[in-house]
């Protein structure tokens, strides 16, 4: 009995695809987040042994699919060894930059499959070949979005750009416009297929991704990484259709839809709309003067701060990106194990978008074997902060911002944020008296029950452990 190896890569194709699910599924719990990378590597390793095998079963004897082996091989040795090589070199803080990158290469896959699609004669005719025709300019469409607006959102979330949102007139009729014009070329392709079309469909996708993602402003650059992630999903479940690959249209779906819920969820979290987000320039930096309408800050030393925290007898840890930076989350864990050995009550509280990308303190706080129990989400802990003794605001910023709440004329006002100035104390650890990510002022620093505690947020916990310990215990 000969082995067809279009069938068993068919089935491999189907034991990496439940892979993938059983990923997703692992990835949504602390506990059982490992076994889900494990998970989807051992589908992405099955997915790839069984192309490259169906790839080398047609080769024998014919030369021009020997060169494509070869080529194949090629690219998955220099590719695997690239992405290796970044992924070791990438700091955390640097992740939303690189993911923003890979999924441009999706993205331009797509548009090149795509083009392949339409320049090889594949002798479909009637209704085969109208679906493939709308097929090949829906992919290069997604595609070509995702390419160019990944690249700006790699580019504002590394800073070479500024992230204020790029305010062309009439946007949004702009935006619209082009997905008209996108309806009425698909038409017309499907009815004749000529390449000027597909040309003029290229470059409106290219040009509709820089825009879409240019017109947004910083502080809703969560739900953009998630949205690109999503729109690359897409085109990759749509390069899937044109390669009649299951198990491509199958991941790009499960990517396609995963990276939806998750901007919805973004967007809840932001309280926005996904439309206002969008049409929106959410994120515009605040009127200049607003600083002098604060009053006067105070400043704390890591003496007093340990003095203030041996006393109390509830704290609260509120991380933010700037713990990230200053990588200060080892000495936070061992701050906290120091607090609960003299049986004080320590837990976490964590905003949806703390940090840059999501999950981003979760992941921070795990590596340095936080317990999970203490971590609660923003919505668990924030009806508790009002009875706290002492919140740690370490290296955050707008997810402690009161003007949210309280000043509707804030850029950020309505995203629901940390109420932490309820606290009877907060010590806010950053360097200086800077804004956070999305450029608005925080009259928190101003409060009475707030105080700064000026420096690297690594080097003042690591002082706050030392006179912690010259403390006596009560
Ligand atoms: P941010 O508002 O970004 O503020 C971080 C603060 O950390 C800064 O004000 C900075 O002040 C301080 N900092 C930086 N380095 C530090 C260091 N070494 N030691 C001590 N402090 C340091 O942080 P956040 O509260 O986490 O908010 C996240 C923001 O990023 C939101 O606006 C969110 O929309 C946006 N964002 C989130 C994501 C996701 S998915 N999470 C993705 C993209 C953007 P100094 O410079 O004065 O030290």
């Amino acid at each position: 009995m000969t082995v067809d190896a279009g069938q068993v890569a068919g089935a491999a194709y189907i034991v990496a695809a439940l892979l993938f699910i059983l990923s997703l599924a692992g990835l949504s719990k602390h506990e059982t987040s490992r076994r889900g990378v494990g998970y989807g590597i051992a589908g992405m390793v099955i997915a790839l042994v069984a192309t490259v095998w169906v790839v080398a079963a047609n080769a024998w004897g014919d030369p021009q699919a020997m060169t494509g082996l070869i080529l194949l091989v090629a690219a998955v040795l220099v590719g695997g060894a690239i992405g290796l090589w970044r992924a070791r070199i990438v700091e955390m803080t640097g992740m939303p930059e690189l993911i923003a990158l890979l999924h441009s290469f999706v993205g331009l896959a797509a548009v090149l499959v795509g083009w392949n699609g339409a320049l090889y004669d594949t002798g479909l005719e009637g209704a085969l070949a109208d679906i493939h025709h709308a097929e090949v300019f829906i992919g290069v469409f997604i595609g070509g979005v995702t390419f160019t607006g990944s690249i700006v959102a790699f580019l504002k979330l590394s800073a070479r750009i500024s992230s204020k949102p790029l305010m062309l007139p009439g946007k949004n009729v702009l935006n619209l416009g082009a997905l008209v014009v996108f309806v009425i070329l698909t038409v017309w392709y499907v009815i004749t297929p000529e390449l000027w079309l597909l040309i003029a469909v290229t470059l409106l996708a290219l040009a509709l991704g820089w825009h879409l993602v240019a017109s947004i402003g910083g502080g809703d650059m969560p739900v953009v990484v998630s949205m690109l992630n999503s729109y690359s999903g897409w085109a990759a479940a749509a390069a899937g259709f044109l390669l009649n690959n299951d198990l491509l249209i199958v991941t790009g779906a499960l990517v396609g839809s995963s990276g939806a819920y998750l901007s919805y969820i973004m967007c809840k979290a932001m309280n926005r709309s996904f439309l206002s987000v969008i049409a929106g320039g959410f994120g515009i930096e605040a009127p200049s003067g607003a600083e002098a309408e604060y009053g006067e800050h105070r400043e704390i030393d890591a003496e007093s701060a340990a003095d203030m925290l041996a006393g109390a007898s509830s704290v609260v840890i509120t991380p933010g990106y700037g713990m990230a930076v200053a990588q200060a989350q080892h000495g936070v864990a061992d701050l906290v194990q120091k607090l609960r050995e003299r049986g004080i009550d320590v837990r976490f509280g964590i905003h949806p978008v703390a940090g840059r990308l999501p999950g981003h303190m979760n992941v921070l706080l795990a590596e340095a074997k936080v317990p999970y129990d203490i971590v609660l989400e923003m919505d668990e802990i924030n009806d508790d902060l009002s009875s706290t003794d002492v919140v740690l605001v370490i290296g955050a910023n707008d997810t402690v911002n009161p003007a949210a709440a309280e000043d509707p004329s804030s850029p950020i006002a309505g995203m629901p944020v940390l109420r932490v100035w309820e606290a009877q104390n907060v010590i806010v650890f950053k360097r200086s008296m800077a804004s956070g990510y999305a450029g608005v002022q925080n009259p928190l620093f101003y409060r009475e029950n707030a105080q700064m505690l000026f420096g690297d947020a690594k080097d003042k916990v690591d002082e706050i452990l030392m006179q912690l310990a010259q403390v006596p215990q009560s």
